[in-house]
């Protein structure tokens, strides 16, 4: 095929949905804009009043994420208030446990609580035969929202990554230290190593068909990174998610990865020279200078405004959001919080947080 012919199929291929003219895919792509674009993690939740509608119309919490008439809803409610440049399928990273078989429930109040593996004895409860059956409501939930977003908004399918899935999987709920799980890493790395690859494949997997459902990018949640040793942290975020990007590219080369281990400060840089990741999302803890000499060079940078100044709202909120578009926008660059919003977030101050980045020019 001609270079001619090329380029008018691929424009044709896109023609209802031209990629490149997406404010979020222009900024993963490597282009510094003088408006960067911008979503927040867990846009969709408890702090809009309409998703609590919704959710009260909801037995538990999975069968939330695996309904897609209530899953599309309550992805698009937060585009209905602001204007954001990117959708993130609403879902949880505890559904691949669960497709996998071991038991996960929702509880009000406490969170996930899930039957604990404390051992490979334990791997045998797992298997990988029913993923996509079991996962299929929330490809239908991302085929639809990929035609009923906006044309200029960007869809974000999303998994966890194996350490933080495997953190809840071990501890059997969410916990402050890991001791079960780091214990275990260290005393039996192979049996270990057992649980995250069987996480690398379903993960793997999973986001390769959310993308070809319709999912534009994909971001890897490694939430608990930060408690690792800088060992520990190679053998089970690094060489995990490099392979996760990897078996992504091999499928889909051209959609951007973007990997989010959280409070791991200067390992940041480690893990974009060594992951393969096209954008890396940065918790609030981390210099705006640092972000802009060492990683901004590498790849796109997303963040790093504190879930907490969204909460307080007013002048303190304006002063840290000025200096990170003031230092991050010379480069590659979404805005977005270092960690989700919380849901004591006023509406009204996203609102604001909204209409300053988009009055934006660097
Ligand atoms: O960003 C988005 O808008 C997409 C939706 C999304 C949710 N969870 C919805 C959700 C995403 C990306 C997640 C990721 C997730 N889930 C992570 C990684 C990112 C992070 O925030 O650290 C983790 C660790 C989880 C596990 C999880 N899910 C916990 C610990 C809890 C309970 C916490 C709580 O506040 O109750 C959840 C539940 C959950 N996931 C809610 C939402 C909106 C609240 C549940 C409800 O509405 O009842």
């Amino acid at each position: 095929m001609s270079t001619v012919s090329h380029i008018i199929g691929q424009h044709f291929r896109h023609a209802a949905k031209d990629p490149m003219t997406k404010h979020f895919l222009r900024a993963l792509n490597g282009e510094t804009l003088s408006r960067p674009p911008f979503w927040l993690m867990r846009q969709a939740g408890r702090y809009l009043p309409e998703y609590r509608q919704v959710r009260s119309g909801a037995k538990n919490f999975l069968d939330f994420c695996y309904t897609p008439d209530l899953a599309v809803e309550v992805t698009l409610q937060p585009l209905r208030r602001y204007d954001l440049d990117a959708a993130i399928l609403f879902c949880d990273i505890l559904v691949i446990p669960d497709a996998l078989g071991q038991k996960v429930d929702f509880i009000e109040g406490s969170g996930p609580v899930l039957e604990p593996l404390r051992g490979v004895a334990d791997l045998g409860r797992l298997s990988l035969d029913r993923l996509h059956d079991h996962l299929a409501p929330v490809y239908e939930t991302v085929s639809r929202l990929s035609r009923e977003i906006p044309k200029e908004t960007t869809l974000i399918g999303f998994a966890g990554a194996p350490w933080t899935v495997a953190s809840y999987m071990v501890e059997g709920h969410g916990s402050k230290d890991f001791a079960a799980t780091r214990t275990w890493a260290y005393s039996d790395p192979e049996g270990f190593g057992q649980l995250i690859d069987i996480l690398i494949e379903a993960t793997s997997k999973y986001l390769i068909a959310q993308i070809d459902h319709g999912a534009e990018v994909v971001q890897l949640f490694d939430t608990w990174a930060g408690v690792l040793s800088p060992s520990q942290f190679d053998q089970w975020v690094i060489e995990p998610t490099a392979k996760i990007v990897s078996n992504i590219k091999k499928a889909h080369p051209h959609i951007p990865v973007m990997g989010f281990p959280k409070g791991v400060g200067i390992l940041y840089k480690t893990f974009v020279e060594r992951t393969g990741v096209d954008g890396v999302s940065l918790d609030q803890t981390v210099p705006c200078r640092w972000i802009a000499e060492q990683l901004q060079p590498l790849c796109t940078v997303q963040g790093n405004l504190d879930n907490m100044a969204l909460i307080a709202g007013g002048q303190r909120m304006e002063a840290e959001m000025q200096d990170i578009l003031e230092t991050l926008t010379g480069g590659p660059f979404i805005f977005n919080l270092g960690h989700g919003i919380l849901p004591q977030t006023p509406p009204e101050n996203v609102a604001r947080l909204a209409r300053i980045i988009k009055d934006w020019e660097a």
